[in-house]
């Protein structure tokens, strides 16, 4: 094996070892309620099935690379919190009323299994633990802890992912403009990755300018993250319906596919140019990011 290859191979080895650890925890922290507590049993199902866990891989590759230690237990229970606000944000995004999905991580949609009051309360319950995981990370300073629930307040509030799904769904039937579709990609989707990134410089008390240049690799992550999503709507391994997007506005819709894999690869090259100023000492989260995209485009043809 060459050294590249050998470092490579570690790398991987290590992230299997981090999607362990973010497993265990998630686990740790949404026990299983009684026989008859379905709303317990929704959100260990909303969480721990197996999502791609990008958003708390994330978060801990970026504190590594500002210099954290990544066992550092505070930062596993941010990336926990996060997992839990996505988790959450996708169980609602596809009850009925929003996009009345059937299948969600190779499996049937939470309110299939448990019903849509039980997917709405466990949902709801989902956010509130997520505010309470920051809030009890007793080892992060007070301040710390304080900064995250702002960042994951802003990112699904009025002002982000709430605002975000309600103009998708208010707007993605009707002709919109690229602009408008990239507000509300920014709100839905880029908003939660920021304040991923910006939990992770919280923790490691990062400078402003290393904020700033997070904040843009976020924005940018999160547009070529849904553009990636749009474009592998008809793909039949996504774990989802396939053509779920049908005959709405999306990017891909309105540009096809080849120009919003041109715009996605944009996206990616900003991002990534962010990102190097940003963790100038660590690689981890531009590999990480790179080959994962790479993969996935791949997967597109
Ligand atoms: C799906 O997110 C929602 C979008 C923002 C496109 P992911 O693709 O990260 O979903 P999981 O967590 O892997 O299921
Ligand atoms: C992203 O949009 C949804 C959220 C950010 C909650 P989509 O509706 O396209 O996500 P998927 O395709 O259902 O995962
Ligand atoms: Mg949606
Ligand atoms: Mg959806
Ligand atoms: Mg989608």
């Amino acid at each position: 094996m060459t050294a590249s290859a050998e470092k490579i191979w570690n790398a991987e080895d290590d992230m299997q070892a981090v999607r362990q650890a973010l497993q265990a925890r998630l686990e740790q922290l949404l026990p299983a309620g009684e026989e008859h507590d379905r709303v317990s049993a929704a959100m260990r199902e909303g969480v721990l099935a197996p999502g791609k866990r990008i958003r708390p891989l994330l978060l801990l590759l970026a504190a590594r690379d500002l210099g954290c230690d990544v066992r550092h237990p505070g930062l596993l229970d941010f990336a926990c919190a996060v997992e839990m606000v996505h988790a959450a944000s996708l169980m609602l995004d596809d009850i009925p009323s929003m996009d009345n999905a059937l299948l969600r991580r190779g499996r049937p949609t939470i309110h299939r299994q448990f019903g849509e009051n039980v997917a709405i309360l466990a949902a709801v319950a989902l956010l509130s633990k997520a505010f309470g995981v920051v809030a009890d990370a007793r080892e992060l300073s007070d301040s710390c802890r304080a900064q995250a629930v702002a960042e994951l307040s802003a990112a699904v509030g009025q002002q982000g992912l709430v605002q975000g799904q309600f103009r998708d769904l208010s707007e993605g039937e009707h002709e919109r403009s690229p602009e408008a579709i990239l507000t509300t990609n920014e709100l839905k989707t880029s908003m939660l990755f920021a304040a991923t990134l910006q939990m992770a410089a919280i923790v490691a008390d990062a400078a402003l300018p290393v904020r700033h240049k997070l904040h843009c690799f976020a924005r940018d992550l999160g547009q070529a993250f849904q553009l990636l999503d749009d474009l592998a709507d008809s793909l039949p391994t996504t774990g989802k319906d396939i053509n779920k997007d049908a005959g709405k506005s999306t990017l891909v819709a309105i540009m096809g596919a080849e120009a919003a894999q041109q715009q996605l690869r944009a996206h990616l090259q900003s991002a990534d140019a962010h990102l190097a100023c940003a963790c100038e000492q660590g690689a981890a989260t531009r590999h990480f990011m790179n080959s994962w995209f790479s993969q996935q485009l791949t997967m597109l043809g």
